[in-house]
Protein backbone atom coordinates (compact mmCIF):
# COMPACT_ATOMS: atom_id res chain seq x y z
CA UNK A 1 0.00 0.00 0.00
CA UNK A 2 1.73 3.49 -0.63
CA UNK A 3 0.14 5.91 1.45
CA UNK A 4 1.05 9.32 2.61
CA UNK A 5 -0.02 11.24 5.49
CA UNK A 6 1.24 14.87 5.63
CA UNK A 7 1.86 16.32 9.41
CA UNK A 8 0.78 19.36 9.93
CA UNK A 9 3.15 19.82 12.39
CA UNK A 10 4.94 22.20 9.35
CA UNK A 11 1.64 23.26 7.83
CA UNK A 12 0.85 26.87 8.27
CA UNK A 13 -0.75 27.79 11.93
CA UNK A 14 -2.37 31.01 10.85
CA UNK A 15 -4.32 29.55 8.28
CA UNK A 16 -5.13 26.02 8.70
CA UNK A 17 -7.74 25.62 6.93
CA UNK A 18 -6.35 26.59 3.49
CA UNK A 19 -3.56 23.58 4.50
CA UNK A 20 -6.37 20.77 5.49
CA UNK A 21 -7.96 21.87 2.47
CA UNK A 22 -5.30 21.80 -0.09
CA UNK A 23 -4.80 17.90 1.78
CA UNK A 24 -8.32 17.42 0.74
CA UNK A 25 -8.03 17.96 -2.99
CA UNK A 26 -5.05 16.37 -3.19
CA UNK A 27 -3.43 12.25 -3.52
CA UNK A 28 -2.93 12.07 0.66
CA UNK A 29 -4.62 9.60 2.66
CA UNK A 30 -4.61 10.69 5.78
CA UNK A 31 -4.07 13.89 8.42
CA UNK A 32 -0.85 13.15 10.72
CA UNK A 33 -1.49 15.03 13.70
CA UNK A 34 1.25 15.50 15.75
CA UNK A 35 0.85 15.49 19.67
CA UNK A 36 3.57 16.75 21.88
CA UNK A 37 3.97 17.34 25.69
CA UNK A 38 7.58 18.54 26.71
CA UNK A 39 7.57 15.67 28.67
CA UNK A 40 8.28 12.56 26.27
CA UNK A 41 9.79 15.22 23.65
CA UNK A 42 11.70 18.18 24.79
CA UNK A 43 8.69 19.93 22.52
CA UNK A 44 5.14 21.08 22.59
CA UNK A 45 2.85 21.47 19.89
CA UNK A 46 -0.89 20.82 20.00
CA UNK A 47 -3.80 19.08 21.49
CA UNK A 48 -7.45 18.24 21.74
CA UNK A 49 -8.75 21.81 20.89
CA UNK A 50 -6.63 21.74 17.52
CA UNK A 51 -7.69 18.58 16.61
CA UNK A 52 -11.39 18.99 17.42
CA UNK A 53 -11.14 21.91 14.79
CA UNK A 54 -8.94 20.02 12.31
CA UNK A 55 -11.79 17.35 12.47
CA UNK A 56 -14.65 19.79 11.16
CA UNK A 57 -12.50 20.46 8.46
CA UNK A 58 -10.41 17.18 7.44
CA UNK A 59 -12.16 14.82 4.72
CA UNK A 60 -9.48 12.16 5.59
CA UNK A 61 -8.84 9.97 8.46
CA UNK A 62 -6.94 11.90 11.25
CA UNK A 63 -3.59 9.77 12.49
CA UNK A 64 -2.74 11.13 15.57
CA UNK A 65 0.61 10.55 16.82
CA UNK A 66 0.61 10.82 20.68
CA UNK A 67 4.04 12.12 21.91
CA UNK A 68 3.27 11.99 25.16
CA UNK A 69 3.65 10.30 28.35
CA UNK A 70 0.83 8.34 29.94
CA UNK A 71 -0.98 8.32 26.18
CA UNK A 72 -4.08 6.12 27.54
CA UNK A 73 -4.87 8.52 29.74
CA UNK A 74 -6.42 10.44 26.93
CA UNK A 75 -7.54 8.20 24.25
CA UNK A 76 -11.16 8.77 25.04
CA UNK A 77 -10.28 12.83 24.82
CA UNK A 78 -8.91 11.98 21.71
CA UNK A 79 -11.14 9.73 19.93
CA UNK A 80 -14.14 11.98 20.90
CA UNK A 81 -12.06 15.16 19.46
CA UNK A 82 -12.33 13.27 16.01
CA UNK A 83 -9.26 11.02 15.86
CA UNK A 84 -9.51 7.98 13.41
CA UNK A 85 -6.33 6.26 13.71
CA UNK A 86 -4.35 6.65 17.34
CA UNK A 87 -0.68 5.88 17.88
CA UNK A 88 1.19 5.70 21.01
CA UNK A 89 5.18 5.40 21.90
CA UNK A 90 5.85 2.15 23.38
CA UNK A 91 8.54 4.10 25.54
CA UNK A 92 5.94 5.67 26.82
CA UNK A 93 3.61 3.32 28.33
CA UNK A 94 3.66 -0.24 30.21
CA UNK A 95 0.82 -1.82 29.62
CA UNK A 96 0.95 -1.87 25.92
CA UNK A 97 -1.85 -4.82 25.02
CA UNK A 98 -4.01 -3.61 27.22
CA UNK A 99 -3.55 0.25 25.75
CA UNK A 100 -4.27 -1.40 21.98
CA UNK A 101 -7.97 -2.68 23.19
CA UNK A 102 -8.33 0.14 24.62
CA UNK A 103 -8.23 2.55 21.65
CA UNK A 104 -9.63 -0.70 19.37
CA UNK A 105 -12.97 -0.69 22.33
CA UNK A 106 -12.83 3.34 21.39
CA UNK A 107 -13.97 1.89 17.47
CA UNK A 108 -10.75 2.95 16.58
CA UNK A 109 -7.84 2.00 14.71
CA UNK A 110 -4.40 1.54 16.74
CA UNK A 111 -0.82 1.55 16.65
CA UNK A 112 2.39 1.87 18.29
CA UNK A 113 5.22 4.22 17.59
CA UNK A 114 8.94 2.76 18.02
CA UNK A 115 11.53 5.36 18.68
CA UNK A 116 14.77 5.07 16.16
CA UNK A 117 16.65 2.99 19.16
CA UNK A 118 13.97 0.37 19.74
CA UNK A 119 13.99 -3.07 17.67
CA UNK A 120 11.28 -4.07 16.39
CA UNK A 121 11.64 -7.25 18.45
CA UNK A 122 9.75 -6.27 20.82
CA UNK A 123 6.39 -5.94 19.08
CA UNK A 124 6.77 -9.72 18.23
CA UNK A 125 3.90 -10.92 20.18
CA UNK A 126 1.77 -7.97 19.90
CA UNK A 127 1.45 -7.74 15.91
CA UNK A 128 -1.08 -9.52 15.32
CA UNK A 129 -3.21 -7.01 17.40
CA UNK A 130 -2.14 -3.76 15.84
CA UNK A 131 -3.38 -1.89 13.04
CA UNK A 132 -0.48 0.05 12.30
CA UNK A 133 3.39 0.03 13.17
CA UNK A 134 4.80 3.56 13.29
CA UNK A 135 8.60 3.24 13.00
CA UNK A 136 10.57 6.66 13.46
CA UNK A 137 12.98 7.61 11.47
CA UNK A 138 14.11 10.55 13.71
CA UNK A 139 13.95 10.94 17.30
CA UNK A 140 10.46 12.68 17.74
CA UNK A 141 10.10 16.16 18.80
CA UNK A 142 10.61 18.19 15.33
CA UNK A 143 9.98 18.51 11.96
CA UNK A 144 12.50 19.13 9.49
CA UNK A 145 15.16 16.45 10.70
CA UNK A 146 17.48 14.39 9.05
CA UNK A 147 16.35 10.32 8.32
CA UNK A 148 18.09 7.74 10.00
CA UNK A 149 19.44 5.46 7.01
CA UNK A 150 19.28 2.15 9.43
CA UNK A 151 14.94 2.73 9.11
CA UNK A 152 15.41 0.57 6.21
CA UNK A 153 16.43 -2.34 8.07
CA UNK A 154 14.08 -1.98 10.32
CA UNK A 155 11.13 -1.79 8.00
CA UNK A 156 12.44 -4.89 6.32
CA UNK A 157 12.50 -6.73 9.19
CA UNK A 158 9.28 -5.86 10.34
CA UNK A 159 7.67 -6.92 6.85
CA UNK A 160 9.31 -10.20 7.45
CA UNK A 161 7.71 -10.42 11.11
CA UNK A 162 4.19 -9.17 10.04
CA UNK A 163 4.51 -12.49 6.92
CA UNK A 164 5.72 -14.66 9.46
CA UNK A 165 3.05 -13.81 11.96
CA UNK A 166 0.46 -13.74 9.39
CA UNK A 167 -0.55 -10.31 10.83
CA UNK A 168 -1.62 -7.31 8.80
CA UNK A 169 -0.41 -4.04 10.81
CA UNK A 170 0.70 -1.62 8.45
CA UNK A 171 4.10 0.01 8.36
CA UNK A 172 3.94 3.66 9.00
CA UNK A 173 7.33 5.59 8.57
CA UNK A 174 8.07 9.31 9.99
CA UNK A 175 10.86 11.90 10.37
CA UNK A 176 13.03 13.45 7.03
CA UNK A 177 10.85 11.49 3.94
CA UNK A 178 11.04 13.33 1.18
CA UNK A 179 11.01 12.54 -2.51
CA UNK A 180 14.10 11.28 -2.86
CA UNK A 181 13.65 8.23 -0.50
CA UNK A 182 10.10 8.04 -0.44
CA UNK A 183 10.15 5.32 -3.57
CA UNK A 184 12.89 3.16 -1.88
CA UNK A 185 10.65 3.17 1.44
CA UNK A 186 7.89 1.85 -0.11
CA UNK A 187 10.55 -1.00 -2.35
CA UNK A 188 11.87 -1.83 1.32
CA UNK A 189 8.04 -2.14 2.43
CA UNK A 190 6.40 0.99 4.03
CA UNK A 191 2.88 1.05 3.23
CA UNK A 192 2.38 4.67 4.99
CA UNK A 193 4.96 7.86 4.98
CA UNK A 194 4.50 11.02 7.05
CA UNK A 195 5.54 14.26 5.53
CA UNK A 196 5.89 17.28 6.95
CA UNK A 197 8.70 19.84 5.55
CA UNK A 198 8.24 17.80 2.32
CA UNK A 199 4.89 18.70 1.98
CA UNK A 200 4.15 22.15 3.28
CA UNK A 201 7.35 23.78 2.97
CA UNK A 202 7.80 23.06 -1.18
CA UNK A 203 6.47 25.22 -3.25
CA UNK A 204 3.83 23.18 -4.55
CA UNK A 205 2.66 21.26 -2.05
CA UNK A 206 0.19 19.19 -4.06
CA UNK A 207 2.40 18.22 -6.07
CA UNK A 208 5.23 17.08 -3.53
CA UNK A 209 2.38 15.16 -2.12
CA UNK A 210 2.06 13.37 -5.74
CA UNK A 211 5.66 12.81 -6.17
CA UNK A 212 6.02 11.33 -2.56
CA UNK A 213 3.41 8.64 -3.37
CA UNK A 214 3.85 8.00 -7.19
CA UNK A 215 7.63 9.04 -7.82
CA UNK A 216 8.42 11.57 -9.90
CA UNK A 217 7.20 12.13 -13.12
CA UNK A 218 9.59 12.99 -16.05
C1 LIG B 1 8.40 14.36 14.58
C2 LIG B 1 6.99 14.14 14.10
C3 LIG B 1 6.85 14.11 12.64
C4 LIG B 1 7.24 15.38 11.94
C5 LIG B 1 7.82 14.97 10.61
O1 LIG B 1 8.47 14.12 15.92
O2 LIG B 1 6.50 12.90 14.60
O3 LIG B 1 5.55 13.69 12.24
O4 LIG B 1 6.18 16.28 11.74
O5 LIG B 1 8.33 16.08 9.98
P1 LIG B 1 9.33 15.95 8.73
O6 LIG B 1 8.61 15.17 7.67
O7 LIG B 1 9.59 17.37 8.36
O8 LIG B 1 10.57 15.23 9.21
ZN1 LIG C 1 4.57 12.15 13.74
Amino acid sequence: MNLIAPSLLSANFLNLEADIEMVNQSEADWFHCDVMDGRFVPNISFGIPVIQAIKKKAQKPLDVHLMIVEPDKYFEAFAKAGADIITFHYEACTHIHRAVQQIKALGLKAGVVLNPHTPVSVLEDILGDLDVVLLMSVNPGFGGQQFIERTYEKIKKLRLMIKEHHASALIEVDGGVNTHNAKTLFEAGADVLVAGNAVFKSENPMKAIKELKFGKQK
